[in-house]
């Protein structure tokens, strides 16, 4: 779906809302606050190993990654809310040609959080209005570590700069008022009292959810999550607290939940892996690949984006030599001849999904 610069007009009697109407960054914090139940979830897979998990699940942004249809392929396995990948705001508000080539959505692509990277209140502010009609949230980024990111002031640079993410956020609010306003975050080394601080600033400006990467913008992906960090900022502020880092099975998603009491669990490098992890899929189940392929292809995503998604999440089905002769199909018809004469594929059945 392209994006239009300006909102549906409400001069349109076709196009008001019904009197039941619930705006959708209403409908967006209600998940979070009502208990999940079976309604709230109807793509959970009936036959799936684990039951569906008392928080709310999340698939992270990640860039190049977290596109339509991989988004599409998360919900069908247990995902309840996916971030698109960062896009520059300042891009997003500029560039027509890039908003439509770096965020596609559909009718059914909901609850979805848009990530933004911004230096300024006002290129957040701006992208935030031309994105609210459709969006559930907009999420500002201040965790990425990147030499680049900090050299033009975004991502984990604004973690140095809260005064700078609570301008963004107020600004963003008075112009949008209906739209929820999530940041996510990593931990300060002195959590308990600049990461609670921060969180607690951003509270007050208005953010509706915060995501909090438990690792200071210094730490290798390898190393240890600060569970306890996280936990103190859901300790300390009223909104919903998505925690992330590390999370690669459905026991981890459940074992971070009760260690930081988080009101979500965030995972990113897991779901690349396993795109059903959520649900209790040991490994991906060929069903998810076939759907993610399928997907894919309808929605005309890179050759390049869809061959590192299935490399990534096939690697636990094929063998070093299989793996080998995968690694070249790089067009999207050298890997549909690749699967037409793979066995494992052929046998499973995709039905169920949805398309
Ligand atoms: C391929 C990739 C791309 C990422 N892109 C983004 C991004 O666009 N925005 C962001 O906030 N974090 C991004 N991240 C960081 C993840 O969202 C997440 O915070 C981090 O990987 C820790 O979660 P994990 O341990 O579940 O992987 C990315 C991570 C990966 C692996």
């Amino acid at each position: 779906m392209a994006i239009s610069t300006t909102p549906p007009s409400t001069a349109d009697p076709a196009a008001a809302d019904p009197p039941s109407y619930t705006p959708r960054g209403e409908r967006f914090l209600s998940l979070f606050t009502l208990p999940p139940h079976p309604q709230s979830r109807p793509l959970y897979p009936s036959d799936a190993p684990a039951p569906p998990p008392p928080y709310i699940t999340v698939c992270a942004p990640m860039v190049r990654y977290s596109k339509l249809a991989f988004r599409h392929v998360v919900r069908h396995f247990g995902v309840d809310v996916a971030y698109t990948p960062m896009i520059l705001a300042d891009v997003f508000k500029n560039s027509p040609f890039a908003r439509d080539t770096e965020f596609t959505t559909a009718p059914n692509d909901t609850p979805v959080v848009l990530q933004l990277a911004a230096s300024n209140a006002e290129d957040f502010a701006a992208a935030a209005v031309m994105a609210a009609p459709y969006v559930d949230a907009v999420d500002l980024n201040c965790g990425c570590p990147q030499k680049w990111a900090f050299k033009e002031r975004i991502g984990s640079y604004l973690m140095e700069h809260p005064e700078k993410v609570a301008d963004m956020v107020a600004m963003a609010r008075r112009r949008v008022p209906e739209l929820v306003i999530a940041v996510k975050i990593r931990v300060h080394d002195d959590a308990a009292t600049r990461t609670v601080e921060m969180a607690r600033r951003l509270e007050n400006m208005g953010a509706g959810v915060l995501a909090v990467h438990g690792r200071t913008r210094h730490q290798k992906s390898t190393e240890a999550v600060n569970v306890d960090a996280i936990r103190l900022v859901k300790e300390n502020v009223r909104v919903p607290v998505i925690a992330n880092g590390n999370v690669f099975t459905r026991a981890d998603a459940d074992a971070l939940a009760l260690a930081t009491r988080a009101d979500g669990i965030m995972a990113a490098r897991g779901l690349l892996a396993n795109p059903a992890l959520f649900a209790g899929y040991d490994s991906t189940p060929i069903a998810a690949a076939k759907a993610y392929f399928d997907y894919a292809v309808k929605c005309g995503t890179h050759a390049y984006v869809i061959h590192h998604h299935l490399m990534y999440c096939l690697e636990a089905h094929l063998s070093v030599w299989q793996r080998k002769r995968f690694n070249v199909c790089t067009s999207v018809a050298a890997m549909a001849d690749y699967f037409r004469s793979w066995d494992a594929w052929n046998d499973e059945e995709c039905n169920g999904l949805a398309h």
